[in-house]
This record gives C-alpha cells, structure tokens and sequence, in this order.
C-alpha cells in the first residue's frame, strides 16, 4: 500500500516537473516540394505560433536534417522567454524573386529568446553577381539570412550563418543580446556579406566568434551603444568596423564600444573608425580597441573621416561626424601595408582625446619597414611604438 502510493506521487511529481520543464512544439509535418527536399516553411510559422503563445517555457525545435526554409518573420510579442533550437541545415531560396523584403529568417518584437544551433544556408551565389552596390549608391538591400528587429533580452548560440545574399546578421533597435559561438562563412570575394552589423541598439556583446567573409565581420552603423566584442576571430574581410558614419540625416550617437582580444587574419582592415566627407553631423565617442592580433592585415589600425568607396562623394568637403576617446592598445602582429597605422580625422572638427599605446606591427615587404600617418589629430602616446606613431603629419 506505501509503495503504491509513493509510486503515484512520483508520477504526479514528474508529470508535473515536465509540463514545467518545456512544452516542445516540433516541426514535424514537411510539405516536399519539386526538388524532393522537404519544406518546413508552413510547419515552422505554425510552431512559433503555437509556442508564442504557450506560457509554460516554449521550446520550437527543427530537428536534424536539410530543408528548405523561405522568407519568414517569427514576431512577438510572445506570452514567455521563447527557446528556438535547430539541429538542421536550413536553405534559401537562392532566386531574389522569391523574397518579398529584405530579410530571410526575422525575429520581430520579441522579449526573452534562447536561439541555439543549426546551419542557415542563404544560397547568395546568384544574388552577389546582381549586387550592384559599386555602381548605384542607392543599390537596394538584398536579403539578410538572420535578422533581429526589436528583440530585448536574447542569447543566440552555436548558430552558424553561410553564404548569405547580403549582411549575414543585423541587430536593430535590439537591447540586451548577446552572441556567442557564432559562426559565419563565405567567401572572401562574395559581396556586402557583412558577418555581423549593429546598430540602433543597446548592449550587444559578440563573443568567442569565428567570421569569414566578403565585408565587415563585425560593423557598428549609428545607435550603437555599450557593444562588446571578444574573442573574435575575422578573416578573410574587411575587420571590425565603426561606421561608416554621416551618410543620412538624424543618425543617433555611437558610444562605448569596446574589442578586446581578437584576431584579425589577412583581412583589408584590422580595426577602423569610417565616416564619410561632406557628411551630416554626428558623434562617435568611447571606442577602446586593445589586445588584438593582426596577421598580414592591410589597415591594421585605421580612423578614416573621408571614407568614400567607389568615389561617390564628394571627397573635398571634410566630415562633420565628431570623433572623442577613442583608445588603441596593445596592437600586434603583421601589416601587409607600408603604412600599419593611420589617423586620417576631418579638418573642420579634428578627432580628440585619442589614445596609442603599445603597438607593434611589422611590415616586410620591399618599401618597408612600416609607418604611421595621422592628420588632425594629436593622440596621447604611450608605451611602446613601432612604427614610430604618427611618424608622417599628413594635412
Ligand atoms: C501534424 O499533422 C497532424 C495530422 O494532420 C496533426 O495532428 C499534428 O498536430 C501536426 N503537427 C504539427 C507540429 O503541426
Ligand atoms: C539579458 O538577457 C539575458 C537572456 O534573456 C538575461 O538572462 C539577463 O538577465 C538579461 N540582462 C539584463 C541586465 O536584463
Ligand atoms: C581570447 O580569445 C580566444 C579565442 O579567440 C580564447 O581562446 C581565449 O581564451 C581568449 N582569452 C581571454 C583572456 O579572454
Ligand atoms: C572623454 O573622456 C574624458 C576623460 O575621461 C571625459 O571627461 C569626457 O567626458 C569624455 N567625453 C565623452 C564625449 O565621452
């Protein structure tokens, strides 16, 4: 008689501790399309409907396997913290036609996620021969494979991003996320396929993450502040970038950016600061570079106030972006340019409270050994130097 009902106790107990534990919403009814791999675009929205609306800690799950995923937008507000675990490698459509916006998977409006896993294929090959972003300044954006709008309070994990037809992942109007164990892959001659880019959002932290790209690993764009990143390995790209900055009006302040410990591996840029001339105004400030290793990088170290790729600005008319306390220490390794370390700010307002310390960048080929530009701009200098800092005044 005891037994029987300790038994029965036990039943209750973990019948209960497991409706409380997760309430797993599976995808699980796959509609096969003409190229016989299964399509789990209807299966998913019903899943994230059902688990947003679940309270008792909703877990969506895509189990192992390779399916074929078109444009979604999984938006909140959800009624808990919502768990979205993948196992499986998803594919884009690779045509453009077949998106109607600008993203592919889009979290919306959502406070309290947990992502976790899986590969998301965007299939960009085509699309990156119709980018015609180097011609047409107002080129149109193509669609992103991960986008985060409005997501509070997020982790985002072990997640793996490939060849996606524009930036890989975009953080916007975002506060509290952070990223971590993220990996991103294409090739380093794919175009626009930016790894990471933040802005209008409060604390974001990139950590322990691997990018290889055809742009920024990492690009900071206006509103972006207290963003981490740690522990980042990029390359091939074009590094870590503030900016570039002063293109629209009304751009909102970047301030607290802080890279630490990072590796930076035969990209085009190691850490650089972008905004462009003839610009609106705006202000960047509290940006602290340190610990960070470039291999046969081409800019290591780079504050460029006339950035204007494909000359299509007006390049005499010198930014209005305002640039303050902005430090780079501990900066070591190999340049693959003569000049390792340039500080090109705007004539009309020169940068201020800049900070170099401890920098040593070798650079071997035939017209070395490296040197330092600066212009407008009188940093604080410290520790050790080579190349010798600002060893060139450029006006
Ligand atoms: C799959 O389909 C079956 C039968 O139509 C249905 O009972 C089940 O709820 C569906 N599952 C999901 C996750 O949509
Ligand atoms: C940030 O979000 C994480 C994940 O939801 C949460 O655990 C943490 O408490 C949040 N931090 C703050 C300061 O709200
Ligand atoms: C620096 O980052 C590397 C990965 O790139 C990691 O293995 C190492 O533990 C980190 N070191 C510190 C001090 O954070
Ligand atoms: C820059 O740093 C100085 C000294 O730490 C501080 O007084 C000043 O307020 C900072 N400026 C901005 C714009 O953060």
């Amino acid at each position: 008689m005891a037994i029987k009902s300790y038994v029965g106790a036990l039943l209750l107990l973990l019948s209960f501790s497991s409706t409380i534990k997760a309430q797993v919403f599976q995808i699980e009814n796959y509609s096969v399309t003409g190229g016989g791999i299964p399509d789990i675009t209807q299966s998913l929205l019903d899943a994230w409907k059902k688990a947003c609306a679940s309270t008792t800690s909703p877990k969506v799950l895509i189990p192992g396997g390779t399916f074929t995923l078109s444009e979604v937008v999984l938006e909140g507000p959800c009624k808990a913290h919502v768990e979205f675990e993948v196992h499986a490698r998803l594919l884009a459509p690779p045509e453009l036609s077949r998106f109607k916006t600008d993203g592919w998977v889009v979290f919306h409006n959502i406070d309290g996620l947990t992502m976790l896993g899986g590969t998301f294929d965007g299939q960009g090959k085509m699309a990156w021969a119709q980018n015609d972003c180097i011609k047409n300044k107002n080129c149109r954006m193509l669609p992103m494979n991960l986008r985060f709008n409005v997501v509070s309070n997020a982790i985002i994990h072990d997640v793996t991003s490939v060849d996606s037809k524009y930036f890989h992942v975009t953080v916007l109007g975002c506060k509290n996320v952070t990223l971590q164990h993220f990996h991103v892959n294409a090739p380093g001659n794919s175009v626009n396929t930016d790894g990471i880019h933040i802005g209008r959002s409060l604390g974001v932290n990139v950590l322990d993450t691997d990018i290889k790209t055809g742009d920024d690993c990492v690009s900071l764009g206006d509103g972006s502040r207290q963003v981490t990143v740690k522990g980042l390995t990029c390359g091939p790209g074009h590094g870590i970038s503030v900016g570039s900055l002063g293109k629209y009006d009304n751009e909102e302040p970047v301030s607290g950016v802080f890279v630490t410990n990072c590796t930076i591996n035969g990209a085009t840029n190691g850490v650089r600061i972008k905004t462009w001339p003839a610009s609106k105004i705006g202000i960047a400030t509290d940006m602290h570079f340190e610990d960070i290793q470039m291999n046969n990088v081409f800019n290591p170290v780079l504050i460029d106030q006339g950035y204007c790729p494909w000359n299509q600005c007006q390049a005499q008319i010198p930014s209005l972006v305002k640039i303050s306390n902005v430090s780079f220490k501990r900066i070591r390794g190999t340049s693959a340019t003569k000049v390792a370390v340039k500080i090109a700010c705007s004539k009309r307002i020169p940068c201020e409270g800049i900070e170099i310390a401890d920098i040593n960048l070798v650079y071997k080929g035939p017209d070395g050994p490296a040197t330092s530009e600066c212009s407008n701009v009188r940093p604080l200098i410290s520790g050790m130097q080579n190349p010798r800092a600002c060893a060139k005044i450029v006006s």
